[in-house]
């Protein structure tokens, strides 16, 4: 008898599932409802709390829209790469242009040039079939700048994290702050250039650890008793010719490189998994770090970008993009602006 009843419950319990997964599957797209708690535990998960009803409503509205659009992308024709909500989600586009970037294109004056010395990988042929200088423990952890477009000195710190490491054999995480709040050259959240940070770094002679002075996410006075010690120099540096993926490609063989990109579009914002193929334009608005490439089992050839949006975003932080693509620039322009220090 008691078997039975257990039986009876069984069933119910089952059909109850069988209920709610086809009034689940009635309901697509994703129903208001659902969609509310999804914010509601996107909210919990972001830690993120609007001032009052009216805010809320709209970051909701923003938050759908942008949940909508995602998923009718993912559902669509699968071109190799996916989207996925993260911690950009109740931000428009626009929003998320004018606080995550940060790579100024137009510089303000002429830079001057520490290092006239030519490409220094022209004649460099050893290019490896794919390469990747986390395994080479070349690249520090991931970071985010927070609503700081501070790209620049992210992009900045990682190639010289690397150099450093190739050239004394070790891998020391170094100052981002040191760059917001005391680089001149460079307008700190508000944007920069990774050729004037580097010029900024030669002239102080070298940067100090991110231990010693840690990412804040916003602009202070320069901590000069701080920036004293130094953790790494770089000697020069040197930017790769211009639209040519062969020579990023000599480039990145020898060391992690910066390079600049546009980051704008939607695509990119959500960009969760697989190599990303677009689409997107060449207008630079943001800077990130070539640490390695490679080729899909599938063929498609592609950078390995770290990027710092934190570890949510991308494959923990970083982006596969296509290689080798018939536009010089490269890719959303990655190809067109890309340079490294030297030691
Ligand atoms: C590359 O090789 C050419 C021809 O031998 C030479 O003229 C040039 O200086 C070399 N460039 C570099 C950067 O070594
Ligand atoms: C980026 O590259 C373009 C095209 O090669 C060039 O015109 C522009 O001056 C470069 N910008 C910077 C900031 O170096």
């Amino acid at each position: 008898m008691a078997k039975q009843n257990q039986l009876s419950f069984l069933t119910s319990a089952t059909l109850l599932v069988v209920i709610v997964s086809v009034s689940e599957t009635l309901c697509r797209p994703l129903g208001e409802e659902n969609l509310l708690k999804q914010h509601e535990e996107w909210m919990a998960i972001h830690g993120r709390v609007y001032k009052g009803a009216a805010e809320k409503a709209k970051r909701y509205e923003i938050f759908k829209d942008n949940v909508k659009r995602i998923n009718a992308f993912n559902n669509g024709k699968d071109v190799g790469y996916k989207l996925s909500a993260n911690k950009f989600t109740d931000l428009t586009n626009e929003e998320f242009r004018a606080s995550y970037t940060g790579y100024k294109r137009s510089p303000t004056s002429v830079l001057f040039s520490v290092d006239a010395k030519p490409f220094k990988y022209a004649n460099f042929t050893a290019t490896p079939a794919a390469l990747d200088w986390r395994a080479k423990k070349a690249v520090t952890s991931v970071k985010d700048q927070g609503e700081c477009g501070s790209c620049w000195a992210f992009s900045a710190v990682a190639a010289m994290e690397g150099i450093t490491m190739l050239r004394k054999g070790k891998l020391v995480p170094l100052s981002v702050q040191q760059l917001v709040d005391c680089d001149v050259n460079d307008e700190g959240c508000r944007g920069g250039l990774m050729d004037r940070a580097f010029e900024f770094i030669i002239s102080k002679g070298g940067l100090t650890t991110e231990a010693n002075y840690p990412y804040r996410g916003d602009m202070r006075t320069c901590n000069k008793a701080k920036t004293a010690n130094h953790a790494a120099s770089i000697t020069g540096y040197q930017d790769v010719p211009a639209n040519n993926e062969k020579a990023l490609l000599q480039a990145v063989a020898n060391q992690p490189v910066s390079v600049a990109i546009e980051a704008s579009g939607f695509n990119f914002q959500f960009y969760s998994s697989g190599v990303f193929t677009g689409s997107c334009g060449t207008s630079i608005d943001h800077a990130v770090t070539a640490v390695g490439y490679g080729k899909t089992s599938g063929g498609t050839k592609y950078w390995l970008l770290k990027n710092s949006w934190g570890t949510g975003w991308g494959e923990k932080g970083y982006m596969r993009i296509q290689r080798d693509v018939s536009s010089r620039t490269g890719l959303c322009g990655l190809a067109m602006n890309a340079s490294y220090p030297t030691a």
